[in-house]
């Protein structure tokens, strides 16, 4: 098994025959099942709390979502524990927080990545006031630009219930999804994340069960788990999707139908 120096991997892309980079084409795959005149463009990536798995997913589904064609903005929206540049293997002395000082164009501050189609946007120094920049009208402005870069914009943000900096960048993408750690996140506080998602007006396409055991001896699975639905994004027709097409799988044997096998 491969890793990087700092010990973390995008397994989609070292491993991409395993059963976790399965579980990313299925999560792929529904999202591009989305209408397309409701496909979001920027899509945030939340949790309730630190840990829960959201830098691994951001990165996993942009490589799963590359890998497919599509081209690939993933932005480390989580100024306080940055950590998408570790996964992508990318340097961390320029980026979001030194264009939105107007220290460095997005120009130079936007790195190529070891995955074809996806490019990256690291944190940057990590800032006093990571609110005040991710709440700032210049943060607009730059995901505006980045938006003309790409087809699609994955932001890895911080957990929702800590700080205000998620409900602050909830307010100005198109969608959130929203990471829940199987045995980790209490149920309570998934309801309250998604309460707070949906207080700012966000859209909250579906939710990711992480670390999700079904015995499969891969540690990094993780797939959308039905019965998180209890109050939580039952009304969203892609979730109701999701769990039709599960229901559906889960009668026929064999192995899902990846959207590039
Ligand atoms: N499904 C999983 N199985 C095993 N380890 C995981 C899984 N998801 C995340 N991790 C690990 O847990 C730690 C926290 O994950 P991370 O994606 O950084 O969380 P967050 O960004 O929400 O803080 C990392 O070391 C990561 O490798
Ligand atoms: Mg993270």
């Amino acid at each position: 098994m491969k890793a990087s120096a700092n010990g973390q991997f995008i397994i989609t892309w070292e491993e991409p025959k395993s059963v976790a980079a399965e579980a990313y084409r299925i999560l792929r795959t529904n999202l591009q099942f989305v209408s397309p005149d409701e496909r979001p463009r920027t899509i945030l990536v939340t949790s309730p709390g630190p840990g829960d798995g959201k830098s691994t997913i951001t990165a996993n589904l942009a490589t799963s979502l590359a890998q497919a064609g599509v081209q690939v903005i993933a932005v480390n929206g989580d100024l306080r524990r940055p950590s998408l540049h570790n996964l992508f293997r990318v340097r961390n002395s320029v980026g979001l927080t030194s264009v939105l000082v107007g220290q460095a164009t997005l120009d130079a501050a936007l790195q190529q990545t070891m995955v074809p189609r996806v490019r990256v946007l690291p944190s940057g120094p990590i800032p006093p006031n990571p609110s005040e920049l991710l709440g700032s009208r210049r943060m607009q402005a730059v995901l505006n630009e980045l938006r003309e870069l790409a087809d699609l914009l994955l932001i890895d943000a911080p957990p929702v219930l800590a700080v205000t900096d998620a409900g602050l960048l909830a307010r100005i993408v198109d969608a959130c999804l929203l990471v829940i750690s199987i045995g980790q996140t209490p149920r309570e506080l998934a309801v309250s994340a998604k309460e707070q998602l949906e207080q700012v007006g966000a859209r909250l396409l579906g939710v990711v069960a992480n670390r999700v055991d079904r015995g499969t001896g891969g540690y990094y699975y993780y797939y959308y788990h039905e019965s998180m639905l209890d109050g939580l994004a039952r009304s969203q027709s892609w979730w109701q999707r999701l769990l039709q097409r599960r229901r559906t799988r889960r009668h026929s044997a064999g192995r899902p139908a990846a959207a590039d096998d």
